[in-house]
């Protein structure tokens, strides 16, 4: 590793005056906008944005799919925050392995938790680590990018089909990505490597199954409407499954979304063909089924070839919440050679941070942190939580905004009540700093990023794509290439 060292003092500045140190860990979405509530919130704070990734913006980036480029313009608002004098990103640093959460705590006056989901929920059923089964999370980084995931290479071209567990809009995304013709993607920031690719993939039917009924599906229209109008798409839904019952009835009256997503179903069924013609794409939505076991491949051992269903009934009563699918004992296999369960993300905790492994979030109210799954410990003082981390793997860009106002809302309470508890003088940025500089940790800084940025929007005008995604090898070399550090 590089030694960051005598350059501090020219790229970062502190000035003693602002009293209040701020850590947000974690760039995406909820570390960005907790930043920028923050900063309008308290003029003597001075906030520091440290993220795992030489890149910022979280799912912005490496989630949203690459043919949503207009989700993608908040990023705008976001790079605004990080060139506010009093705001500095940090990135390639990671909370855990870079500094560990009991120093943040140290140098700083507020720790803010932003960190997100970055793992799986788990189905838990035999053969989930055959070759062949991903999950979502790991499809999409794939995909978009995301260092973790660029060497997946799901093999895409030994199969014609695929089969993807849940029916949220992580699910839709990945299916859609499937089907789409590569012409389209190619004029998206897709990777280049996954383009190449899907380019060559032989996969030409997708089965969404859900466990439960096409009035639950998890998605939302606009999504559904999206695949739907994919061209020359053969659909097919079960018309069976589209009779619904006097509960799925009410629990739509009570939920637009739902009842929404349910007639589009409907109306794709009826004026779908009765068959694909030789060689069309088929989209097949497959409902009250939930996943028993993965089959293993006869001819190609240690590799998924199907999966075997259980057929589920609805149980429950409206009124008592959500009806849940129960299985009825029948069983039924469905063959395929890749599996994406797209079945929900889940945060991971770091040492020394209170988890509720059962939610899979950190414990709190209204972002503040307890000491325990307990709502009657105590809050953890100068601790706090944001975005997926704080209330689970749900909800788009903009609820991160209402759950950054309420995080912060908090802080500012506290500060108030317990002045005395944020008086303290703590190290702050320059505390990062030493920790760092002792450790050599290379930190790509905001203005690094936007030379990588640049480099990126470069290569992609020779493709014809806004972006080329750099990979994390790539970006370190550019950055000391490009004047680091100035
Ligand atoms: C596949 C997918 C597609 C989506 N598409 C859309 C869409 O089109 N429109 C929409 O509105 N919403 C979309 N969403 C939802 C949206 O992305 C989330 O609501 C939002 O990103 C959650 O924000 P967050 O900041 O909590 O987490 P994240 O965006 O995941 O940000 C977490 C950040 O923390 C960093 N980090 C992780 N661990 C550490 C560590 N130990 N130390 C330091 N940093 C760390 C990560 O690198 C990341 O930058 C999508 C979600 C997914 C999964
Ligand atoms: N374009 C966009 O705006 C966009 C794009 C992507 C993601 N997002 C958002 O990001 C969030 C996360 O999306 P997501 O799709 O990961 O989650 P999600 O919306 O919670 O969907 C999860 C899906 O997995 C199913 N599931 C969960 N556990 C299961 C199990 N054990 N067996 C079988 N199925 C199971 C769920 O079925 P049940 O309903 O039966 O539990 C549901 O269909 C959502 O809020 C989503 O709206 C938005």
């Amino acid at each position: 590793m590089a030694i960051f060292g005598a350059m501090i003092g020219r790229t970062f500045s502190s000035a003693t005056t602002r009293s209040l140190r701020v850590c947000v860990v974690g760039s995406g979405p909820a570390g960005f906008y907790t930043a920028e509530k923050m900063l309008k919130a308290h003029e003597e704070a001075e906030i520091d944005i440290i993220d795992r990734l030489p890149t910022p913006f979280g799912l912005v980036r490496s989630g949203v799919a690459p043919d949503h480029p207009e989700t993608k313009i908040v990023i705008n608002q976001f790079s605004r925050v990080a060139h506010n004098e009093r705001c500095s990103f940090f990135g390639n640093v990671s909370l855990g392995s870079s500094i560990s959460l009991s120093e943040l705590r140290q140098i700083y006056n507020v720790v803010v938790l932003a960190y997100g989901a970055e793992s799986d929920r788990v189905l838990g059923i035999p053969g989930e680590d055959l070759r062949g089964v991903h999950s979502a999370r790991e499809f999409v980084w794939w995909y978009n990018g995301h260092p973790d995931f660029s060497q997946l290479a799901p093999d895409l071209k030994n199969t014609d089909t695929a089969i993807v567990l849940g029916q949220g809009n992580v699910a839709l995304d990945v299916a859609r990505i499937l089907l789409r013709p590569p012409a389209e993607l190619a004029t998206t920031d897709i990777a280049s490597h996954a383009l190449a690719a899907l380019r060559k993939s032989s996969i030409r039917k997708v089965y969404l199954v859900g466990r439960r009924g096409p009035a639950q599906a998890a998605c939302t229209a606009k999504e559904l409407r999206e695949i739907l109008a994919i061209k020359d798409l053969h659909i097919n839904i079960n018309h069976v499954h589209l009779q619904i019952t006097s509960m799925d009835e009410e629990e739509m009256k009570n939920n637009r979304i739902r009842r929404r997503v349910y007639d589009l179903l409907s109306k794709a069924s009826s004026s779908s063909q009765t068959h694909p013609s030789s060689g069309q794409p088929e989209l097949h939505f497959t409902f009250f089924q939930k996943p028993d076991k993965f089959l293993e491949s006869n001819d190609q051992s240690g590799h998924v070839a199907g999966v075997n269903f259980e057929k589920t009934t609805l149980k429950g009563s409206v009124g008592s919440g959500n009806q849940i699918a129960a299985g009825i004992g029948q069983y039924e296999d469905l063959k395929c050679g890749l599996v994406l369960k797209s079945i929900g993300y889940k945060s991971i905790p770091v040492d020394g941070l209170p988890f509720d492994y059962s939610k899979g979030i950190v414990p709190n109210i209204r972002g503040r942190v307890l000491s325990s799954s307990d709502v009657d410990q105590p809050v953890e003082d100068g601790l706090y939580v944001c975005g997926w981390l704080k209330r689970g793997p749900t909800g788009i860009i903009a609820t991160n905004l209402y759950d950054a106002e309420e995080t912060v809302s908090c802080i500012s309470e506290d500060i108030k009540k317990k002045h005395h508890e944020f008086a303290s003088i703590k190290p702050g940025r320059e505390g990062l700093l030493q920790i760092l500089e002792n450790r050599n940790i290379e930190v790509v800084t905001f203005n690094d990023w936007e030379k990588i940025d640049s480099e990126e929007k470069r290569l992609g005008i020779l493709s014809g794509k806004p972006r080329e995604k750099l990979t994390n090898d790539d970006i370190m070399r550019i950055r000391l290439f490009i004047s680091p550090w100035v």
